[in-house]
């Protein structure tokens, strides 16, 4: 089965807004990923509004419905807006002011859990599928199946920024067994941030992982070589090991 590609087009809006007009366009942007063999299109709509706007998200629910995962805050007021434009599925993250990117999976403790029980069963309630953005760990597994979610996605920041080749291994060995234990439990299992070329195979490679979202590494490259070639690249990178 080869791993579903998840294609988070934040900068495309960065760049947009650094002149505030209204190009480079998003809803383009997602038209050439998905024609170039990207499932999912991810958004992120932060409470600053930074990158992406609701505008973005009514236009390309609007063209892209089926393809749209929408990543946000636990909050009522992005509950009300993946209600209006329902997106296929949104991923609950964490979310701190002044944070350059999201920072690590969601703090488990009763309170976030008691939360995001409410907002998963409310949204799953309008079809759409809900994933919670944890660290990989049992007890987040074990937390993510309790509060009602369909599917985890692991953060893979640890792995990404690992310093030495026994740490990188270490948390690629959590990813592992977070990954048996998810599906064990009957979950979907996503994984993502900070995935590049050179270290997303080793995510690739493990069984039972469905879809990885990638956004950074990959516009960061088409801005050299364009975006048609570096999501073809990030396609081989992800498919080296054939499953
Ligand atoms: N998954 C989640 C939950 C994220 O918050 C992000 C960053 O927006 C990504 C994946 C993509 O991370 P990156 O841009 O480092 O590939």
């Amino acid at each position: 089965m080869t791993v579903k590609l998840g294609v988070n087009i934040d900068h495309i809006a960065t760049l947009r807004q650094a002149r505030g007009g209204n190009f480079p366009d998003p809803v383009e942007a997602a038209e050439n990923c998905l024609a170039l063999g990207a499932e999912y299109i991810v958004l992120h709509i932060r409470r600053d509004r930074r990158h992406m706007q609701e505008t973005d998200l009514e236009r390309l629910t609007k063209k892209f419905r089926k393809h749209i995962h929408l990543e946000m805050a636990n909050t009522r007021e992005m509950v009300e807006l993946a209600l209006r434009y329902k997106p296929a599925s949104v991923c609950i993250v964490p979310e701190y002011p002044n944070e350059l990117t999201t920072s690590g999976g969601l703090k488990m403790d009763l309170k976030t859990i008691s939360a995001l029980k409410k907002t998963t069963a409310r949204l799953q309630k309008d079809g759409i599928d809900v994933s919670l953005f944890i660290n990989p760990a049992p007890y987040d597994v074990r937390k993510a199946k309790s509060a009602g979610a369909k599917i985890v996605e692991l953060c893979t920041k640890d792995y990404s920024e690992a310093k030495t080749e026994h740490i990188r291994k270490k948390f690629l060995e959590d990813i592992s067994m977070s990954t048996i234990l998810a599906k064990e439990l009957g979950l979907r299992v996503h994984s993502g941030h900070g995935l590049n070329f050179e270290n997303v195979s080793d995510i690739a490679a493990q069984n039972g992982m469905e879809c990885l979202n990638i956004g950074f590494s990959i516009i960061s490259r088409a801005v050299f070589v364009g975006l048609p070639q570096a999501l073809l690249e990030m396609r081989k990178a992800v498919s080296f090991y054939a499953r």
